[in-house]
This record gives C-alpha cells, structure tokens and sequence, in this order.
C-alpha cells in the first residue's frame, strides 16, 4: 500500500500537537522532508504523490522519536547555523540562532583586515562558529585554530572541518588555554553560560540532549568568562580582540570582569530578539 505525503505530514502534524509539540506542522514537514530526503517545494506542491510502506515506517519511527522529545537536529544528526548545514549529535550543543549575532561581529571586524589572520575559537563544539567565520571570509587568509576539553565534540568538529573542506582549521583539545602556546589576532568564544541552579528546569530537549559541560558555567555562571579573562591577555597579538557570547542579563557582570583585568568594551551587539549577546573587548 503507498501513501501520499499530504497526508502523512497531516497526520504527523495531529500527533505532534496531541504530545505538545509547538509548530507541529512545521516539524512534521520537516521530518517527513528529511527521512524521504526531498525538499520543502516537493512537500508543499504535493510533488511526491506516495510514499513506500518501509519509508512509511522510518518516519513514524521519527515521529515517535519526536514526541519522545528529541529534537530533529539531534535524530537526524544535522542543524542549519548561519545558513550551513553542520553535523551534530548529544556530544555537542546543537548550533544556537543567537549565537550567529558572534559570526557577524567576527566578519563585522575582520573585514577591514588584509593580511594573514589568526582566529582561536575557545569552546569549539560541533565546530560552526568558526567554520561560519572561515566560510564567510574566504577572501581572507585565515589560519584557525579550535579547542575544546570535550574529546567528543572535538570528533563533531573535525567532521563538519571535513564536510567544509577546510584546511586551515587546527582542533585539539585544551582546557580553555592550558594547551596553547600562540597569540592570536582575534579570540571568539561561546562559553558555557548557565547558573547550575537553572540547569533542571531548562526544557527536556535541552537537558536530555546537550551536554552539561557545554552549559553549565558554575554557580553563578560566570566560571568561564573568569577563566578566560584571567588567562587571555598573554595569547592575544597587540591590537587583538576578544568577542564572546554572553547570557541574558550577563552584560554587566562580564564587563566587570573583563574590566578588572585591563580590557575594555569596543563593541556590543543585540541578538534578534534584541537581547545583549556578544561584547567584544581589547586591552587598554
Ligand atoms: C556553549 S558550548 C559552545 C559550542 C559551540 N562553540 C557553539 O557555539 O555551538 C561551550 C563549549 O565549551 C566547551 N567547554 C566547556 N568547558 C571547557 C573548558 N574548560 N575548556 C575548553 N572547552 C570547554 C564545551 O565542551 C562546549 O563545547
């Protein structure tokens, strides 16, 4: 018996919202367009007039995963960032829309530079912010250079280097700058932000899908920024900059810190929902 795409989204769309899934249409869509591997116009000019019993099955199977609370970027092991598709899996933190507001400002500043340009992403995860940047800027001659303490999301990282096809991206592991000995022109970090105390009542698909390593910040969530901040000045070229991701309402705080080690803010940007996201500091 073959079944015709219309219909299975209709009735995917029913059971996601039954289990509380916002944007149920949306995501049904988008796991009948990713196990049958076609596009959005195919689904939406009802172009694929029936679907295989065997097909038929693989996406309920992904419905259920779906309900289950598993995200779609963690079952089919892919999420859109800037416009790129990069791998992920629950050893990495699934690429963030905020955390595009970092790759602007890093092409924001690195446009009006000419000569060979070192980056250091601090926190690398699956890898897409700097990739982002490399892609953005390849009229740029970009050395880069990723860390990140998790050796499994280093994995993530070197496969989505290879999906890119770059080859000047250097990933290794470190704690923060425990293994690096260069300066760098600029240094662009997403830091694990999170107050542990947040951490339970964050959504399942958080919890259950991220790592921990890659939200929690400590305490009070700052750990991390203290961290870089106390380590950073003797890895940064005269001149260089460091930009980071903050958290909601973190903006103040960073900038104290940052402060007391002799930086100062030259830049700040709003995420799209107008919230203070990334701040950029130099040494005074
Ligand atoms: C918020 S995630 C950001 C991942 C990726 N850059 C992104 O924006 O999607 C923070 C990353 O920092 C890494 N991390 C946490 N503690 C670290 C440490 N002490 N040294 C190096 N990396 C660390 C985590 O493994 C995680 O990949």
């Amino acid at each position: 018996m073959e079944y015709s795409v219309k219909k299975i989204v209709e009735e995917g769309e029913k059971i996601l919202k039954k289990k509380g899934v916002l944007n149920s249409r949306s995501e049904a869509s988008l796991i009948v367009q990713k196990t049958l591997n076609v596009s959005k116009i195919d689904i939406l000019t009802n172009n694929i007039r029936s679907v295989s019993f065997l097909k038929r099955m693989s996406i309920n199977k992904n419905f259920c995963e779906r309900v289950r609370g598993k995200p779609i970027s963690k079952i089919f092991g892919i999420k859109e960032f800037y416009s790129y598709e990069f791998f992920t899996n629950s050893n990495v933190l699934d690429p963030r829309p905020e955390s595009e507001t970092l790759v602007d400002v890093a092409k924001k500043i690195l446009r009006k530079t000419k000569s060979t340009i070192n980056i250091l992403e601090l926190g690398v995860g699956s890898g897409c912010i700097i990739i982002s940047i490399i892609q953005e800027l390849s009229e740029l001659r970009i050395k880069g250079t990723g860390i990140d303490i998790s050796e499994s999301s280093l994995k993530v990282a070197k496969k989505n280097k290879k999906k890119f096809n770059i080859l000047n991206l250097h990933l290794l592991r470190s704690n923060w700058f425990s293994n690096l000995k260069n300066k760098y022109d600029m240094i662009v970090s997403n830091p694990p932000y999170l107050k542990t105390s947040d951490i339970e009542f964050l959504d399942d698909e958080v919890k259950k899908y991220d790592p921990l390593v890659s939200l929690d910040g400590g305490k009070n969530g700052l750990n991390a920024y203290n961290e870089i901040a106390a380590n950073v000045k003797k890895h940064l070229k005269l001149g260089g900059v460091i930009c980071l991701e903050i958290g909601f309402g973190q903006r103040n705080y960073v900038n104290r810190i940052f402060e007391k080690e002799g930086f100062e803010l030259i830049l700040e940007e709003k995420d799209l929902q107008d919230i203070p996201r990334v701040v950029v500091y130099k040494l005074k």
